[in-house]
């Protein structure tokens, strides 16, 4: 260790989600936490890298809460309070400050300086980059200055922040006062910058006193530091939620933005920049992984157990205990991962969040099936395909050079494109027997789309469900829906009342309540009709409305006869489901026999205890419902089931992936001919993406 250096203090940013290196990099375990080039993790190969600057006691890592538990595992000797959980996330400017402030209490030491880079980068050359921090910090101890330590630019990449080094400074031969801090900027500007000799990239590998870094925080971002100090008046042992509520008032900024690219000249702050040559690159999608992995023969980038024949130009990356074989294959990036398998053109590694939001085709089974995969634009052009496959055993597809394949959970799938084929296997274990019953559930009839969150679900169910009850309109002169009430479908009513209140005549739209409590009346605030009459009949004119129960809490209807009014009406158009914790679909639960009729229930413990929290207490909610059956709700013309948060992380795998069975009662659905599922990120943990 070097000994000017060793009451420096180190920060490891560990908390990204490296959503473009799926599937390698999981929610479940984003990219720092993977071994990408060799036997450690990004996390290990960052830690030992801190250990060769400073003493294990002065390295601190800040993560997301999540991924506490596998900084424990990765790096098991360090001490918990080393670790800095950062609520949620909110960019790197709070995330920087809080830490700070964190690490200034902890070591009683406001003067020292600090280091602070990310988990999730590459350095060929550790001890080139040993030298520019110790320059670095010689420059942070000598002055008021913000360092960034950066690299001479490769390539007019524009990922990257450039900044240019002005005159020389004293504190290392690299070191110069910097001049000018560039966001990513255009291919152009990019070229123009590489070529003029004086900028180097931005590495977001920062320097500085931690007096100086919060004097600054103080005085480019006032409001922000008043909250990270009203933080610190508590640290170190803050309370969570007390936490949760300063830290979620912090504006969500990256450092760049809040403070490294306001200090000008005549301020009280200076940059330095440290010209380095570390060979540093952030590896942001397996297009820029391929530099660090090693070539065969035929100019393919290699990782994993691997068998290649007449394959050239591509990436193929395979994880134990799976063995990858390709044929015949060319500029292409194969990668498999815990059961997921993506096939993808080298160059649209970038595109995998578009892919993760096209629909899944789920339980794809049967040694003859072959499926075709073609798209076609407005102009007839073949457009790039998006191909999101769950549960595939068996299955063959092929499409061409255009498709991108993005498949989970996977045994013995070969994927020919043009003629090319990818076949993935697990390399011990049983494939599933040959030929037997040839099975094809799904197929396209029940999709799950994955959205980014809580509104992205509403806004595309809203959309679709509108179409559809246009479209039942056009064709009978009325709709006939059923919406379920409860905390998921708020967002989409509430898209109704705004976006969609003139978008078609209300008044031709019929209402069925499809379940609520037994024996609460109408206008009791707690009942499902006195949700479905506020956020959705009156607001919105709806034409007609039936309820199960009536204003003084009592069966408005013999079941049957709600039943014959259904029929009347030219049975349901669109329903629009929640689902419970325990995979209920209004309230049958699970046990529910599928051709069930609409009856009186008694409620399962675990819908009691889930739905409680719409009452003062538990004792309060009623353990009898009224519902629709499983008879009447797979007669349904057109089904939406929506899910957010990973409560319902449980329940939609199993309605997805599980058998179709009674104990799990949404998993009838994907029998039904037209059902599609909406689920957020934090409904789809399972799929192993972000
Ligand atoms: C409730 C209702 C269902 C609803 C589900 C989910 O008990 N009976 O119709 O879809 O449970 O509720 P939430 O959306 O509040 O999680």
């Amino acid at each position: 260790m070097n000994k000017s250096i060793s009451n420096v203090s180190v920060l490891i940013t560990a908390g990204g989600k490296g959503t473009r290196l799926w599937p390698v990099s999981t929610m479940a375990r984003p990219k720092q936490f993977c071994a990408l080039t060799g036997d450690k993790t990004m996390l290990q190969e960052a830690y030992e890298r801190a250990a060769s600057l400073v003493a294990a006691g002065n390295i601190y890592i800040g993560v997301s809460a999540n991924q506490k538990v596998l900084v424990r595992e990765q790096i098991p000797s360090i001490k918990d309070d080393h670790i800095i959980v950062e609520p949620e996330g909110r960019d790197t400017a709070p995330a920087i400050a809080f830490a700070t402030a964190y690490i200034k209490t902890l070591s009683g030491d406001g003067k020292q300086a600090m280091i602070v880079f990310a988990a999730d980068q590459m350095f060929r050359d550790d001890e080139i980059f040993r030298d520019a921090i110790d320059q670095a910090i010689s420059a942070a101890n000598g002055g008021q200055h913000l360092v960034s330590v950066g690299v001479v630019p490769t390539e007019p990449n524009t990922q990257y922040g450039y900044m240019r080094c002005g005159e020389k400074s004293s504190f290392g031969k690299d070191a110069f006062f910097g001049e000018e801090y560039i966001e990513k900027p255009n291919l152009e500007t990019a070229k123009r910058l590489v070529a003029d000799g004086s900028f180097i990239w931005n590495t977001n590998i920062f320097v500085w006193r931690i007096d100086v870094f919060l004097d600054a925080f103080r005085y480019y971002r006032p409001n922000d530091y008043a909250g990270v100090e009203k933080i610190s008046t508590f640290l170190p042992a803050i309370d969570e939620a007390v936490l949760a509520e300063l830290y979620s008032q912090l504006t969500k900024l990256s450092i760049d933005y809040a403070v490294m690219e306001k200090v000008t000249l005549g301020d009280p702050f200076r940059h330095v920049f440290v010209k380095g040559h570390f060979g540093w690159a952030d590896i942001g999608n397996f297009d820029a992984l391929a530099d660090y992995l090693p070539s065969d023969s035929s100019g393919n980038k290699v990782r994993g157990a691997i068998e290649a024949s007449n394959v050239r130009s591509c990436i193929l990356v395979c994880e134990n205990p799976y063995a990858l074989e390709v044929a015949d294959l060319t500029d292409k990036i194969v990668v498999a991962s815990g059961g997921n398998v993506l096939v993808v053109p080298r160059g649209e590694a970038a595109s995998i969040k578009q892919i993760l939001a096209s629909p899944l085709n789920t339980n794809l089974t049967g040694e003859s099936e072959r499926f075709e995969l073609s798209e076609f634009d407005e102009q007839g052009n073949r457009a790039t395909t998006f191909v999101r496959l769950m549960n595939v055993k068996n299955c063959d597809f092929s499409g061409d050079a255009k498709n991108i394949i993005c498949a989970g959970n996977v045994s013995n799938l070969k994927v020919r494109v043009a003629g090319k084929h990818v076949s993935v296997q697990p390399r011990t274990g049983a494939v599933p027997a040959k030929g037997a019953g040839v099975t094809r559930m799904g197929s396209g009839t029940f999709r799950v789309l994955v959205r980014e969150d809580y509104e992205d679900m509403s806004e595309t169910a809203a959309h679709a469900v509108v179409e559809d009850i246009k479209a039942a309109i056009a064709k009978r002169g009325e709709a006939v829906i059923v919406l379920s009430a409860g905390g998921t479908p708020e967002g989409l009513c509430k898209l109704l009342r705004t976006r969609y209140k003139d978008a078609l005549d209300w008044k031709k739209v019929v209402l069925f309540q499809m379940d609520d409590y037994k024996g609460l009346p109408t206008s009791h605030p707690q009942s499902l009709s006195f949700f479905l009459i506020n956020m959705a009949v009156k607001p919105l004119g709806i034409g007609q409305a039936y309820f199960l129960n009536n204003e003084k809490g009592e069966l408005a209807y013999d079941l049957k006869a709600y039943d014959r009014l259904v029929e009347d009406h030219g049975g349901i158009d669109v329903i629009v489901h929640g689902i419970g914790e325990n995979g209920h679909l209004g309230f049958n639960e699970p046990g529910t026999p599928f051709d069930s009729a609409t009856r009186i229930v008694d409620l399962a413990e675990s819908t009691v205890k889930a739905n409680s929290r719409f009452f003062a207490k538990v004792e309060d909610v009623p353990t009898q419902g009224v519902t629709m059956g499983f008879k009447r709700l797979r007669a349904v013309r057109k089904t939406y089931i929506l899910a957010s948060g990973p409560k319902k992380a449980d329940a939609i795998q199993r309605m997805v992936l599980g058998p179709v069975d009674e104990s799990m009662p949404a998993s009838i659905m994907r029998r039904h001919p037209d059902t599609v599922v909406i689920v957020d990120r934090g409904a789809c943990g399972w799929i192993g993406a972000v």
